[in-house]
């Protein structure tokens, strides 16, 4: 049986010549799994960002299980350790891991809710990924990369943008310099960092409310994870009745550091580092391709420098 891919899936194709590659694959490599894993397809595959997921059925011990087999886009290396931290957690604060082949990046999960944190209000959402900190950060496996270092392989090259860029250079400076004093700190390095933990990967479960999915785990520090809390559920900070962005910012970031007891400096450093790095991404993408920002890049450099603004003044 070939199952079919979404629009959704069909159009990672878009994203290069590797990317096709892998969408080419994917039935062929779903197919697979489920037959030499023994499982039943029970819907259409879903998309992610930059893997498929299909619900699922497997014999277990004779009782039928829901799961999910994820596949992964196997190029990425901020994936790469998603088995091995599921698997470190062991269940607690996250999805659990039944199954993993990391050379074809796949796994089989526990079968959560689809419904997620943007069910919640944004600050409800944030007390609960805070109460999710003290499971996620436990010591980090040695195989883990470390934040910082990943971090520091585009020291040089931030240190390097034009007087002209469109993040302020005295932003950058801060940046490269808090950067250096957290490399320079052991607290920086050595506890499990999910690194993506934003509302949409977090689901609803049935042993827990609430778990994580979808690590980009690193070795790292705990007050490096409230940012993407920050940068996501953009719209509700901007649109009709949100008042201004940088109170509803602030609100979302003092709710996650009061509820997870962080060092509420420490975290603005780590919210400085990420936001200007992540900026610098977009204008690093435009340069390697030889073209200008557009105006989705432009938008997102704001968006970055903006939540910088709101959680140091
Ligand atoms: N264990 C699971 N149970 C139910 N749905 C899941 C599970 N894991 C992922 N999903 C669904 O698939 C989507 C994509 O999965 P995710 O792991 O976040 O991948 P991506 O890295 O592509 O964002 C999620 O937003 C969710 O809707
Ligand atoms: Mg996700």
């Amino acid at each position: 049986m070939r199952l079919d891919l979404p629009p959704s899936v069909l159009a990672f194709g878009a994203r290069g010549p590797r990317w096709q590659a892998f969408v080419d694959g994917l039935p062929r490599l779903l197919d697979d799994l489920v037959a030499e894993w023994e499982l039943t397809p029970t819907g259409e595959v879903w998309s992610g960002y930059a893997s498929v997921v299909l619900p699922v059925r497997r014999a277990a011990g004779g009782e039928a299980q829901d799961a999910v087999l994820k596949v992964t886009f196997p190029e990425d290396e901020e994936t790469e350790h998603e088995p091995l931290a599921l698997q470190h957690w062991h269940g607690r604060g996250a999805v659990l891991l039944l199954r993993a082949d990391p050379h074809r990046r796949a796994m089989l999960l526990e079968r959560l809710h689809r419904r997620d944190l943007n069910a919640l209000d944004p600050l409800d959402a944030c007390e609960v990924v805070a109460g999710l900190y003290p499971s996620l950060h436990v010591p980090a496996p040695p195989q883990l990369r470390s934040f910082t270092g990943y971090l520091n392989r585009w020291r040089e090259p931030l240190a390097d943008l034009p007087r002209d860029a469109p993040v302020p250079r005295r932003m950058v400076e801060q940046a490269l310099s808090l950067l250096r004093d957290l490399t320079g700190d052991p607290a920086s390095t050595g506890t499990v960092l999910h690194h993506d933990l934003h509302y949409q990967n977090v689901l609803a479960g049935e042993r827990e409310p609430w778990l994580a999915i979808d690590p980009q785990a690193m070795s790292g520090d705990p007050h490096a994870e409230p940012a993407p809390m920050l940068w996501n559920r953009w719209d509700e900070l901007v649109g009709p009745g949100a008042g201004d962005v940088r109170t509803g910012l602030r609100a979302r970031f003092h709710t996650i550091v009061d509820a997870a007891g962080l060092d509420e400096d420490r975290a603005r450093a780590w919210v400085v580092v990420r936001m200007v790095v992540n900026a610098y991404w977009s204008i690093e993408d435009a340069e390697r391709l030889g073209r200008l920002l557009d105006a989705d890049e432009r938008d997102w450099i704001t968006r970055c420098v903006a939540v910088v603004k709101a959680v140091q003044d």
